[in-house]
């Protein structure tokens, strides 16, 4: 008896739920962007990362993942980074510091990701390094594009031309 009240009840609040669910905004068109790579996933080093921007035209953002701190899930990042760690686990991550949102850069000699705002700096697999972030950098959701190894598809918005 409670299990088939139980399904009422939920049967009876999908059409309320499908109603609040948040639709992207107008305009605006979840999709996977293709993204070129100037190296392939397979010929990144242990250790090497590359940056790519989101695309202009149409203009593209990606969403992140995950967050902490100045980042969440669902934000967006107009760029990031693809990077084989120095144990070879390949992450793609968003440009965005985690502090308060300034465009990180590779630091190759040192095998970092910093920021020049305020100097925080994050390990390759973007984790922090120094502060002041406390909190790691975003992933993004991302594939391999089966036809071409430099091209992988990253999930985002095509924010309009
Ligand atoms: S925004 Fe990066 S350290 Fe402050």
């Amino acid at each position: 008896m409670s299990s088939l009240l139980t399904a009422t009840v939920v049967v009876g609040a999908l059409p309320i739920l499908v109603y609040l669910w948040p639709a992207p905004p107008k305009g605006q068109t979840k999709s996977k962007i293709k993204i070129q790579l100037s190296k392939s996933i397979d010929q990144l080093a242990n250790g090497d990362a590359v940056k790519f921007d989101a695309p202009k035209n149409p203009n593209s953002a990606f969403i992140m993942a995950d967050g902490g701190g100045d980042n969440a899930a669902g934000d967006l990042a107009f760029g990031g980074f693809a990077v084989k760690d120095e144990q070879g686990k390949v992450r793609v991550l968003a440009i965005n510091c985690s502090h308060l949102g300034c465009s990180i850069a590779l630091n190759a000699a040192d095998k970092s990701f910093d920021c020049p705002c305020h100097g925080s700096r994050f390990h390759l697999d973007g984790t922090v390094r120094h502060g002041p972030a406390v909190a790691p950098l975003s992933n993004l959701t991302w594939a391999q594009d089966s036809s071409d190894p430099s091209t992988i598809d990253i999930d985002g918005l095509v924010l309009g031309f």
